[in-house]
């Protein structure tokens, strides 16, 4: 599974880049906006940061603005990917910017009938709100699941890109459920990485390590 970080803070982008784990990354109105810098800027900065899919999203509400602000994204980079909205006019501007090549990120999807319907429309990626849909009813994980069934039915290339990953239980349930990619936030990121047993098994070892003569310890002088 690819891993992309849901972030527009440049600085947690270099930390997770520079352990090698990051495929992509994911942005959002909300994100850009957090980061408190110019869009343009931040955009550019990312791209330049992580050699992967770099997704910022469309912020009009009808289709032939999304597809302006479609062409204006995708200009920036060669590796940035539109973020439309799945709603009626999010699918209009899908299928006029898929005819132009561009690569998408078919967002806010909360059912498998979006995301067959962007599959069919050649979508690069769709992306279920795991973590949203659960906390207003239940199974963002089960979502997940159909839809990697879907697309593997019809042999769609559309990747499900699992968003909305607000713990890292969802992360494996994604990964279970057949998920291509996961945008996950660097706090979670961090919990998958970071494991208190570890830390303490670490200790131990070290202690025993500490008390050993320093004869012995030649090699790493
Ligand atoms: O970037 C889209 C998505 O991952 C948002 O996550 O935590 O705001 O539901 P969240």
């Amino acid at each position: 599974m690819k891993i992309f970080i849901d972030t527009a803070d440049v600085d947690e982008i270099r930390k997770y880049a520079k352990l090698g784990i990051l495929d992509g990354v994911t942005t959002n109105p909300a994100l850009i906006a957090k980061s408190g810098r110019d869009i343009k800027d931040v955009l550019n900065e990312i791209a330049s940061i992580v050699d992967g899919p770099v997704s910022g999203e469309v912020v009009s509400l009808d289709a032939d603005s999304m597809v302006r602000e479609a062409r204006i994204l995708a200009k920036l980079h060669d590796n940035m990917v539109v973020k439309l909205p799945a709603n009626l006019a999010g699918f209009e501007a899908l299928h006029r910017v898929s005819a132009e090549g561009i690569k998408t990120n078919f967002t806010l999807v909360y059912t498998s009938n979006q995301a067959l319907l962007a599959a069919k429309l050649g979508a690069t990626f769709v992306s279920p709100f795991v973590g949203r849909l659960d906390v207003t009813s239940t199974g963002g994980s089960e979502l997940v699941r159909e839809m990697a069934t879907i697309f593997k039915n019809y042999e769609f290339e559309t990747q499900i890109l699992a968003a909305s990953m607000r713990t890292a239980v969802y992360v494996k349930e994604a990964a279970l459920a057949g998920a291509h990619v996961a945008t996950i936030p660097p706090n979670v990121l961090s919990d998958m990485i970071n494991s208190e047993l570890s830390d303490l098994a670490l200790k131990g070892f070290l202690a025993e390590w500490d008390a050993m003569p320093d004869e012995n310890k030649t090699l790493f002088k």
